[in-house]
């Protein structure tokens, strides 16, 4: 039998290389989109032990002459469009290239596989920042909550989930929408709020730093484990209809609970190491995530295996083992 053909934009990034790990294991043949860095260590970091195992294309998600070849060349069965610029707070910062990145190179890369592969299935990361600061009376965000976007990442995100929509309605295609809350691991970015806390109090706890600097302490977010939600991406994809479908643990912590549980396991009181700098603040901020997986949970039968406490506690153990006295891993 043919092994399935899977292409993964995004490939070098957290959820990326975990979900190419994934799909290797299903038995899938996997190819990825990398973008060229000028520090190339950068640009596989999170592959390189995936070396020989995976084919990966320099290419970009804003030269569609790029994405046009790689999928002519592919022929994938199933594409993952993680490519995005990722970080919310730098969306402030760079909102025109936001815009361009996240939403119309979507709209590039639905071009390219309407016309080129139109029988393989699509999914869409899309994101819990869509939501804004909308919340039902219960507490949660469900997908009939109205999404008011607080960030350019946000209202680029919301423009690529409502293209992918339509050309799954236009077209008649497999493209699905996972609306994903917040999810870590030990290989987030180092300026994500969760790896920041963890590597800095790491740090501090082996003496190489005093303090660890923040922003908003008071906001709020449903935070899982990449592992578990790159399992859902391909569980959403082959799911028989395509739809959008919400992943995440329903469960919701502050920041300040965030430093709390860290800094406890670390034998030390985040109070007096946490201090707050306007640097890290955002224009408009989100303040509260609490997303509703009922559905993902009861009709696809996804279970995550990993709790709060735990992936923090993995992350924490990873630091622990890779930080050495001697040198400081800048944050
Ligand atoms: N990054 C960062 N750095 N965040 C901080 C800091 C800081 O120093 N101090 C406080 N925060 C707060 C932010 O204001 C925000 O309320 C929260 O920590 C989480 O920030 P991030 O970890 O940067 O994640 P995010 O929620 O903005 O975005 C992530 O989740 C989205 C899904 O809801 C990203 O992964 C997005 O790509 C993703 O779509």
């Amino acid at each position: 039998m043919t092994k399935k053909r899977a292409l993964i934009t995004g490939i070098s990034g957290q959820d990326g290389s975990y979900l190419a790990e994934y799909l290797l294991e299903q038995g899938y043949e996997v190819y990825g989109i990398v973008r060229r860095s000028s520090v190339s260590e950068n640009q596989d970091s999170r592959i390189k032990h995936l070396h020989g195992l995976i084919e990966t294309f320099y290419g970009d998600m804003l030269d569609v002459s790029s994405l046009t070849r790689i999928i002519t060349q592919v022929q994938p069965d199933e594409i993952y469009n993680l490519a995005a610029m990722s970080h919310v707070r730098i969306s402030f910062d760079m909102p025109s290239f936001t815009i361009q990145t996240n939403a119309l190179a979507v709209l590039n890369l639905l071009e390219a596989y309407r016309t080129i592969v139109p029988e393989a299935k699509f999914y869409q990361a899309s994101s819990s920042e869509m939501f804004g600061n909308s919340v039902e009376e219960d507490g949660l965000q469900k997908l009939t909550t109205t999404m008011l976007p607080v960030s350019p990442y946000g209202c680029a995100k919301l423009l690529a989930f409502n293209l992918v929509r339509h050309y799954r309605n236009a077209y008649n295609l497999h493209a699905c929408n996972g609306i994903l809350f917040n999810h870590e691991s030990p290989r987030r970015g180092s300026n994500f709020v969760t790896n920041k806390v963890v590597k800095t109090a790491v740090e501090i706890k082996k003496g190489l730093r005093e303090k660890l600097e923040l922003g908003n302490l008071e906001s709020y977010r449903d935070w899982g484990h990449s592992k578990d939600y790159v399992r859902a991406m391909h569980m959403i994809l082959n799911h028989e209809t395509p739809e959008e479908w919400i992943v995440a643990t329903g469960k919701t912590h502050s920041i300040r609970e965030l430093c709390e549980h860290v800094f406890t396991r670390l034998g030390m009181d985040y109070k007096d190491y946490v201090v707050q700098n306007p640097k890290y603040m955002r224009p408009e901020e989100l303040k509260y995530l609490r997303g509703d997986s009922s559905r993902i949970r009861k009709v696809i039968g996804w279970v995550p295996k990993y709790t709060f406490e735990s992936m923090l506690d993995e992350m924490v153990d990873h630091w622990m083992l890779k930080i050495n006295n001697d040198e400081k891993i800048d944050v």
